[in-house]
């Protein structure tokens, strides 16, 4: 009997000391611990009931039932803890985590068109409106369509004004103006009258400057037809620049000489840069070249399959990144290639 008692109160000890260390736990391994401590096989409790077969066979009902009552307990207690700590570990995870939907989204980052870009396509729209269609001719020449054609024969003196890429293959050079698009696309069209222009990268093995590069894009224009003349050539550009730098854009066309045109011309813009005062840009004088033309000459026209007694043509190159540092007032062409993300982001 006295066994027995002492047997109730071991049991009764147990199940206090377990649920006293059960409220101290704070996570789900201390609770793995605590199980195997308090239920486990070497547990106080199972020592419990491995003395019951040396009781009476009359006590052990009785002891089994409060052993039984105590485990129930116990496992009722500890699913409580289990999901008071879930309870509270997922109210920790709210708060932490928490996501503020009320806050702006960070801004998705753009890419810009290049500044040369924005003004191709510019002059693609001013040239598209008064009729002319863009064509395209290839970056890598031969030296017949580059100087030849567009009477530069061999050893005249006249190459000179393009210092030139070769490539290590005989006669094949970059193109070092867009000119050679007008024999192309003459022997495409002739004896069809052509109205194109023919935008393109250029190549030049030059002294770089505030305003030359080595490498630059042209738009070449070509005009040819009956009865085309010089005026039409000056209304053609002086309304280009109206278009291009707006009503009160001061411009002049001064004579000049290039092989293949005659007459020749070449024509300025003020320099947006220093306003006329002289910089860097415009070399002191004021003014920026931004384009070369003049009459398409007869050789040219004759090695692009037309007869010049029957047929006349204008033709002008423009220099859009001269355009575009005068559009953007940038100060030094150097700017365009050098892949700086500070200057590239500033325009849109
Ligand atoms: C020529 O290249 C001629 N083919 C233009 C032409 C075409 C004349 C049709 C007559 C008829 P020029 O070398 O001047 O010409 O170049 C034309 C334009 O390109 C210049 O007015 C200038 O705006 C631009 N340019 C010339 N060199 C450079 C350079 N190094 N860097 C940037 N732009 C340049």
């Amino acid at each position: 009997m006295a066994e027995q008692a002492q047997l109730f109160q071991d049991l009764e000890r147990i199940r206090q000391v377990a649920l006293e260390d059960l409220q101290g736990i704070q996570d789900e391994k201390e609770l793995q611990s605590w199980r195997s401590q308090h239920m486990g096989r070497n547990s106080l409790y199972m020592q419990v009931f491995s003395k019951l077969p040396e009781l009476p066979k009359e006590e052990r009902p009785l002891i089994g039932q409060a052993a039984n009552k105590i485990k129930n307990d116990l496992e009722t207690a500890l699913e409580a803890r289990q999901f008071e700590l879930k309870a509270k570990s997922l109210k920790q995870s709210l708060s932490s985590e928490r996501l503020d939907i009320t806050l702006p989204g960070r801004r998705v980052s753009h890419g810009r068109l290049h500044p040369s870009t924005l003004t191709l396509r510019k002059i693609y729209g001013i040239f598209a409106e008064m009729g002319f269609q863009i064509y395209r001719s290839p970056d890598v020449e031969t030296d017949s369509y580059n100087f030849e054609y567009l009477n530069m024969p061999a050893y005249h003196p006249a190459r000179d004004m393009w210092d030139t890429f070769f490539t290590t293959t005989p006669n094949v050079l970059l193109r070092t103006h867009t000119s050679p698009g007008q024999i192309h696309a003459m022997r495409e069209f002739a004896p069809d009258p052509i109205r194109v222009i023919l935008p393109g990268m250029v190549y030049r093995y030059e002294q770089l400057s505030t305003r030359s590069e080595i490498q630059f894009n042209q738009v070449e224009l070509l005009a040819v037809g009956r009865d085309i003349t010089f005026m039409d050539l000056k209304g053609t550009l002086e309304d280009f620049t109206r278009r291009m730098f707006g009503e009160d854009a001061r411009t002049r066309l001064r004579p000049s000489y290039f092989p293949f045109t005659e007459p020749s011309a070449e024509m300025d813009v003020r320099c947006y840069v220093c306003g006329g005062s002289g910089c860097p840009v415009c070399k002191g004088s004021g003014w920026v070249e931004i384009l070369g033309c003049g009459m398409v000459h007869p050789v040219v026209l004759r090695y692009g399959g037309y007869d010049p007694s029957q047929y006349t043509g204008f033709a002008a190159g423009l220099g859009p990144e001269r355009i575009t540092l005068n559009r953007y007032r940038i100060d030094d062409i150097r700017h365009f290639w050098a892949n700086d993300i500070r200057f590239l982001e500033q325009f849109s």
